[in-house]
């Protein structure tokens, strides 16, 4: 497989990234569509999870190109001098097309091991070379980074913030990784996006059920995730935690710790027992989240909070519609095109609109110093 063509030196424009992405994509397509999932080893989870993408895989790759465009658009560093990271990376698609695009250094990060594994196994398959695979948190990512002496141009992510469980942790976390004084980015890009009122009525059935009635772990299932109903689970862990609560007590603590990770419930016991009553109250009406992990389901954050958080963890942060890729699935490619024209013209009042937002950063100017 030959190396795909570079960009020089030279600041990297719109137009440039987008072309170079481009070809990278029909390549990168070419390649997928000649891969067997199965016998490349993927786990089902991930058979089943790029399988989905893979129907629709040049609408797919689209929109990886249209985030790996923001990442790179204005950069004066070189392309293969570019290092990025890709956050909750799953089955590595991003980390794939952006290694085909020729960045020079792709580190694929992801909490669950056996995406890990299988993001591997992908790319070793496919002819490409990660730089970095680091399994874990951003903890992980943190020591990697200052074990390796890496630093960062940028940091892309789809589809993960909404299952991060402390938001404001992560962001202030992220704004300690090494980061290049020439240039630095973020582009966290998600589909939970409270704005879109279709959206939020499917989502929010998907939180009720969670919370409420559990989940059949079917073909694909990821092994890392609860099946069984979160109030239930919360029930278990308070009534283990405070044996001597009755029924009531606990089914009441269960309700207002919606949200909350065993830890935070373990905490949120000791504030009853002293208080009796706590000072947490879930952020939505339905956002739950996995009491094991925190991870969320879909977590339905206000754009507003979101980019002052971004914002107070010292990153010049704003919340954008994402555009619609006109290939793939969803609605026609015209009307898409007509969507992306209005969330052109509109930004981020086009919300509600948008299949997806995206946290668009740099690192903020650090202040002028007096005298
Ligand atoms: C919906 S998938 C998206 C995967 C991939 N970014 C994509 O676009 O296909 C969410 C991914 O985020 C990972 N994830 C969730 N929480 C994470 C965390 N705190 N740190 C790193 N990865 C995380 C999950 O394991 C999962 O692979």
């Amino acid at each position: 497989m030959g190396a795909p063509e570079l960009a020089g030196a030279g600041t990297i424009g719109k137009t440039d990234a987008m072309r170079q992405l481009a070809a990278a994509r029909g390549r990168l397509q070419r390649k997928l569509g000649d891969v067997d999932l199965a016998a490349v080893g993927l786990s089902a989870y991930n058979q089943r999870y790029l399988g989905h993408k893979l129907a629709v895989i040049e609408g797919e790759l689209q929109q990886v190109s249209d985030l790996l465009t923001m990442c790179l658009a204005g950069s004066t560093v070189p392309l293969e001098r570019f290092t990025l990271l890709d956050y909750g990376g799953g089955s590595g698609v991003i980390s794939l097309l952006a290694k085909e695009a020729g960045i020079g250094t792709v580190i694929y990060n992801d909490i669950y091991d056996v995406s890990c594994e299988d993001a591997s196994a992908l790319a070793g398959a496919l002819g490409v070379q990660l730089d970095g695979i680091v399994c874990g948190d951003i903890g992980e990512v943190l020591a990697y980074l200052r074990e390796q002496r890496r630093v960062l141009n940028a940091v892309v992510s789809y589809d993960v913030l909404e299952h991060i469980y402390d938001v404001p942790s992560f962001f202030g976390a992220l704004a300690t990784a090494p980061m290049s004084d020439r240039f630095f980015r973020l582009v966290f890009a998600s589909g939970a996006n409270i704005k879109n009122p279709r959206y939020v009525r499917w989502v929010t059935k998907v939180h009720r059920t969670d919370e409420l009635e559990g989940t059949e772990p079917g073909w694909g299932h990821k092994e890392r995730d609860s099946v069984r109903p979160f109030l239930e689970i919360r029930r278990e862990l308070i009534a283990a935690a405070a044996p001597d609560l009755d029924v009531a007590q606990v089914d009441d603590l269960a309700r207002a710790t919606r949200g909350l990770r065993i830890d935070d419930i373990e905490r949120a016991v000791e504030e009853y027992r002293e208080h009796g009553a706590i000072s947490y109250r879930p952020d939505h009406p339905t956002n739950t989240c996995d009491p094991y992990t925190g991870n969320w389901s879909e977590h339905l954050m206000d754009p507003a909070w979101l980019e002052r958080v971004v914002r107070e963890a010292g990153f010049d942060a704003t919340v954008e519609a994402g555009r619609y890729a006109t290939a793939g699935g969803g609605p026609k490619p015209a009307v898409k095109r007509l969507l992306n024209a209005a969330i052109g013209a509109f930004g981020s009042r086009a919300l509600p609109i948008a299949s997806y937002y995206v946290v668009y950063a740099d690192r903020a100017a650090a202040p002028a110093r007096a005298g």
